[in-house]
């Protein structure tokens, strides 16, 4: 079984909407929809907004569910200046930007415990995604993805995540999904169409950017699991 979060209703709407012999279900406020997508069994879940909400949903999916493998979809701030609105950055590790026990000794970044500051994601999920990308014909990068639970719209948080984690996009939810299938050994991986700059600049029109981006990482999962012909 394939699992896919998204935070927010636009971000997995569409995919809901594919999912045929589909059953419903609400586990600690979070409905979970189940069924099957193209050539898979899917389970399909918004999380909400921010690490604590996507960590609750990416546990309860696991211990309900058991998917092989959960993929976080949604829109993310750019952080590459290669990349512009509606392009793709496939994550390759995920790091949670605003842990920082720093003054303590840690590195700036570093989940405690489990001593990593990246978490890296499937390779083979990965490398299928990116087929799937290309396929679809969207401008995409392959790197980091920094999560905070903060929107990113100033040019110095920006350039805070850009030089401490060499991030190419930041969201607020993929580092914690990917520390929760971490801690669990589940596979994962991050793709996020880029929404807005990260700087609350000029080019900021949200709800127009986020419409377009949505639309693209879904189309992605859609080639991922055989749906999309083209
Ligand atoms: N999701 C989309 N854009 C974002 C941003 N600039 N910061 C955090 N999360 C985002």
């Amino acid at each position: 079984m394939l699992g896919i979060i998204g935070a927010m209703d636009i971000e997995v709407e569409s995919l809901k909407a594919l999912l045929t012999n589909k059953t419903e279900e609400s586990i600690s406020g979070i409905d979970f929809c189940v069924g099957d997508l193209g050539n898979e069994k899917a389970v399909v879940a918004k999380c909400g907004i921010g690490k604590v909400f996507s960590a609750i949903c990416t546990e309860a999916m696991i211990l309900k569910y058991k998917p092989d493998m959960i993929i976080n979809i949604g829109v993310a701030g750019c952080l590459d200046e290669t990349l512009d609105i509606g392009d793709v950055v496939i994550a390759d590790s995920v790091v949670q930007h605003d842990m920082d026990i720093s003054p303590l000794g840690d590195p700036v970044g570093m989940l405690s415990d489990i001593n990593i500051v990246k978490i890296p994601t499937n390779v083979e999920m990965k490398n299928k995604l990116i087929e799937a990308v290309k396929a679809v014909g969207i401008n995409y990068s392959v790197g980091v993805i920094a999560s905070g639970d903060q929107f990113v719209a100033s040019d110095d948080k920006k350039n805070y995540i850009k030089t401490n984690f060499d991030a190419k996009a930041c969201e607020m939810e993929g580092g914690s999904i990917g520390h929760v299938c971490y801690v669990n050994n589940v596979p994962f991986t991050v793709i996020r169409a880029m929404s807005d700059k990260a700087n609350g600049g000029a080019t900021m029109d949200f709800p127009t950017f986020t419409k377009i981006a949505a639309r693209n990482s879904t189309n992605v999962i859609k080639k991922f699991v055989g749906i999309l012909e083209e």
